[in-house]
């Protein structure tokens, strides 16, 4: 072999070796609130992970800029609170984090906001208000349903410690439903005579929906659909808060490998076009 020859072989090998360390290398991953009840269990399930590597937890009233410059995370997982995570994950972007927002209550305009940072920056990143993969694909085969039966009905069970009633889940699967309906709307059946306000549920969309908080649940909901003779019912259930992992570390995945912006778990579960 010629000495041409011999230095394209060792610089292909080294090529090689440089592409096989990187694409080896863990996902540098942090947390903010990392002391909740869903940052606890997902900082939990990072330190077990392979081809993770958890590089702390950030907690409320730490400082943000000086987590961020130390632990150099590649992704940014934020299950905070409304009022921070926006802020929380525009820093995480301009230091090169991807960010993976599961903090409900964000405005329009903040989701936006982090879209247009993640497209400028050249960074994929999602905001999904529902990282358990079961309650995603319930939403979803409720949405196939919804054209064949006259009524649905939802019924969402949370710990007692929800404030909130009823669940944003609850909320945007009645509205997706009604969506499916087109110019015939589900029928919604009210009590002639209640005999005790509010035993029929609140309504959207013509769909009841039903809230029960109790000790013992974490997040499940039951989609009810009816017609004459028949009935169908599309349940989710959770026992833990380890429900979320799955599709976090999805996402984790998803984001630091594409520099795409996602909204939801939808398309990541490749049910973009069902
Ligand atoms: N997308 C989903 O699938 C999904 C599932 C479940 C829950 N959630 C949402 O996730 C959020 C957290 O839920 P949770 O039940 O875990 O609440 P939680 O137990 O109250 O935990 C929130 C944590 O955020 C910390 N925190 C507050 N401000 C912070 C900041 N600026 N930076 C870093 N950490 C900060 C808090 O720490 P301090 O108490 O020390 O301030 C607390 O430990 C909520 O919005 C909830 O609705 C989403």
């Amino acid at each position: 072999m010629g000495a041409i020859a011999v230095a394209a072989t060792a610089a292909a090998a080294a090529g090689r070796d440089a592409n096989q360390t990187e694409m080896t290398e863990p996902i540098r991953v942090a947390v903010a609130g990392h002391r909740g009840k869903v940052g606890s269990v997902l900082a939990a399930a990072f330190q077990n992970e392979a081809g993770i590597e958890y590089v702390g937890g950030l907690g409320g009233g730490e400082d943000l800029a000086a987590f961020l410059h130390e632990r150099r995370p590649r992704a940014f997982v934020d299950f905070t609170r409304p009022s921070e995570a926006v802020h929380n994950a525009l820093a995480a972007i301009a230091a090169g984090a991807s960010p993976i927002v599961g903090t409900t209550g964000i405005p329009a305009d903040g989701v936006d906001r982090i879209e247009t940072a993640c497209r400028s920056k050249g960074i994929g990143g999602i905001v999904a208000p529902n990282f358990a993969v079961g309650a995603v694909l319930m939403m979803r085969l409720a949405e196939i349903a919804a054209p064949h039966f006259e009524a649905a009905e939802v019924i969402e069970m949370h710990s007692a410690a929800k404030l909130d009633a009823p669940s944003g889940t609850a909320l945007a699967t009645a509205r997706r439903l009604a969506a499916k309906r087109g110019d015939k709307p589900f029928s919604h059946q009210k009590a002639e005579k209640e005999m005790l306000a509010g035993t029929r549920g609140g309504e959207e969309g013509k769909v009841a929906i039903h809230s029960i908080r109790l000790p013992g649940f974490v997040a499940d909901q039951e989609v009810i659909f009816g017609l004459p003779g028949q009935t169908l019912t599309i349940a989710h259930r959770t026992t833990s808060r380890e429900a979320y992992i799955p599709g976090v570390l999805l996402a984790i995945r998803a984001v630091t490998s594409s520099p795409r912006f996602y909204r939801g778990l939808d398309e990541l579960l490749g049910l973009g076009g069902v």
